[in-house]
């Protein structure tokens, strides 16, 4: 019996409709269009608007999107996994209430949480329970509502953000394609510059917490660049290595969109011509669980069956690594 992978057979995203332009954000805090252009690569960025509609608005789409174009019956999914850094509520799995949503009354589903590397530590997850037989339909949803902790009168943070969703169905594949290899890793030393200080166990939410403004994300993006470069670079280039991948077998980098600087120091590393590398930046900013799969919808027309895509990411915690994988389809 041939061996079982797990392979992406479908994918869908959403985005609001609300455009949040660098001129808005000059608006707002003392910034320039050039400065966000030239330091981040960022254009502009996608907000949900409206009162109630928390990351499940956006998973559902996004899933919704998903099952539309596979024309896929939701009770045949088996697990949904939520990858969020932003889930509707503290307690109560987000993907719990989009399984019920989109009708996957079949399944069973749960919240993964990594930063920004949710959705590539999610790929693992989705992999190995379809590796191991255990399941045949896995739909893994990156979603972030990134606004709802943003704080917009901080000029570090504000630029960099924004909302979205986006899905990918994880199905058993003999043909060898799918994940091929994965190179995870994580070291908590970064957990104090990138990080949201209250609202968690360590800290509840008190009047103190909501007046220090505690509740939004701190980033120290310096460090956070630095480690963001060496690891996102080291790990990208460690899964070539180890696959025996040049630069003429890759032929798409899908890099974590948090800053074009680092997407362009890893394919650099990786030796990388641009057309080869995955980029969305400039007009979602960093929707952190989201934009891996973001870039899978955006360029799903150019991926073709057979061709070898690496993953790359890096988050809070800190967190990142890199995967191999086949693309299984045409579409
Ligand atoms: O996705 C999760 C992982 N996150 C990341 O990978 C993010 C990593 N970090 C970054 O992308 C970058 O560090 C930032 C985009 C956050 C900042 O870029 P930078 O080139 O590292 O800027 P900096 O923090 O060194 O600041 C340079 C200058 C400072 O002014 P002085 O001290 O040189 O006078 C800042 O105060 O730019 C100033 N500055 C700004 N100026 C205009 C900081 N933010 C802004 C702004 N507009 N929005």
């Amino acid at each position: 019996m041939s061996k079982i992978t797990a392979a992406i057979t479908a994918v869908g995203s959403y985005v609001p409709d609300f455009v949040m332009t660098n001129k808005i954000l000059e608006t707002l805090v003392d910034t320039n269009d050039e400065w966000i252009t030239t330091r981040t690569g960022i254009k502009e960025r996608r907000i949900l608007k409206g009162e109630g509609l928390g990351t499940s608005y956006l998973a559902i789409k996004a899933a919704e999107q998903l099952l539309e174009k596979r024309k896929l019956d939701p009770k045949e999914i088996d697990l949904i996994i939520v990858a969020t850094a932003t889930p509707d509520m503290m307690v109560a799995a987000t993907a719990a209430y989009v399984a019920s949503e989109i009708g996957a009354t079949n399944a069973f589903a749960y919240d993964l949480q990594a930063a920004c590397s949710s959705f590539l530590y999610g790929m693992s997850t989705a992999a190995s329970y379809i590796e191991a037989g255990r399941y045949k339909k896995v739909l893994l949803i990156g979603a972030d509502k990134m606004s709802s902790i943003i704080d917009y009168t901080d000029r570090t943070t504000c630029i960099i953000f924004g909302d979205g969703a986006g899905a990918a169905l994880f199905e058993p594949n003999t043909e060898g394609l799918g994940l091929q290899d994965e190179y995870l890793r994580s070291d908590g030393v970064g957990r104090n510059f990138l990080k949201m200080d209250a609202g968690g166990s360590l800290l509840p939410a008190s009047e103190e917490t909501v007046k220090n403004r505690q509740h939004f994300i701190y980033q120290d993006g310096k460090s956070v660049f630095k480690f963001a470069v060496t690891n996102m670079a080291d790990s990208a280039a460690k899964i070539m290595e180890r696959n025996n991948l040049s630069h003429d077998d890759v032929d798409w980098l899908i890099p974590h969109q948090a800053n074009k600087r680092i997407i362009d120091a890893t394919s650099n590393r990786m030796g990388l011509e641009d057309s080869k590398v995955m980029m969305n930046i400039q007009r979602y900013g960093n929707t952190t669980s989201a934009t891996l799969p973001l870039l899978l919808s955006d360029y799903e027309s150019q991926l073709k069956k057979g061709d070898n895509l690496v993953f790359a990411a890096f988050g809070g915690g800190f967190t990142w690594g890199s995967i191999y994988l086949k693309w299984a389809y045409n579409s």
